[in-house]
């Protein structure tokens, strides 16, 4: 028989391992994986192509609706299109990633990416992994299962250099820090632990130990569903 769908929620800040926690653990257990992030990095991609002013929220707003973002599930190989176009390279440079916690605060951009994530999940046949900043929060506050992963600042910075070409530890994470800060304290659904989530500190572990420890959890709450 196939188990009912089931849905995981993983959220935290940036160089926690999220993401490659996220796709290894729904690609072993045959689930689907939604990036949100990806989708907040695209659309600041369409504003930054089409010049909208990343210091104007009523302007950011106004063209909020504007672009169609796919996003294709699959964790073996994720993808990304803004109106057709692949997007997964431009949405990961330094310009974008500087400027998407100015798009990502404001309002419209929120709820127009939050239906798109909701949508996406719940046409998930066997489950899905989405990964995010507040989804155990607002996107699907009931998800079967929310983990919160943590990692100190110093961590953080490393694993994100080491991603990024051409960066040092220091000035990554002067510039995680400030994202983080901006994600948390802005006004609409910030980043922030679910009061039911499992919060993971993945500082001193390996990411197989991450891994196996999510996979763990999802495998107890199915037995016990
Ligand atoms: O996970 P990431 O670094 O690719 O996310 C990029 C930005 O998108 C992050 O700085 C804040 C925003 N974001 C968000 O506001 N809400 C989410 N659920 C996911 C990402």
């Amino acid at each position: 028989e196939s188990p009912t769908p089931v849905i995981v929620a993983i959220d935290g800040p940036s160089g926690t391992g999220k993401s490659s926690t996220s796709k290894a653990v729904a690609a072993q257990l045959g689930l689907s994986y939604l990036d949100t992030g990806a989708q907040y990095r695209a659309i600041t991609w369409w504003m930054v192509s089409n010049g909208i002013d990343i210091d104007d929220p009523a302007a950011i707003a106004a063209a909020a609706g504007k672009p169609e973002i796919v996003s294709g599930t699959d964790p073996q190989g994720p993808t990304i299109t803004v109106d057709g176009v692949d997007v997964a390279g431009p949405i990961r440079t330094q310009e974008v990633t500087s400027k998407v916690s100015a798009v990502s605060a404001v309002s419209d951009v929120r709820a127009r990416i939050t239906e798109l994530q909701r949508t996406i999940a719940a046409s998930a046949q066997d489950g899905i992994v989405v990964e995010g900043r507040d989804i155990g929060t607002t996107v699907l506050p009931d998800a079967d299962l929310k983990i919160f992963l943590t990692a100190s600042p110093e961590a953080r910075a490393a694993r994100r250099s080491g991603e990024v070409k051409g960066s040092d530890v220091h000035s990554t994470r002067e510039a995680l820090i400030k994202r983080d800060a901006a994600d948390s304290s802005r006004k609409t659904s910030p980043l922030a632990k679910a009061g039911d989530a499992v919060e993971v500190d993945t500082t001193e572990l390996t990411l197989a130990q991450v891994i196996e420890c999510v996979v763990t959890l999802v495998e107890e709450k199915r037995a016990g569903k």
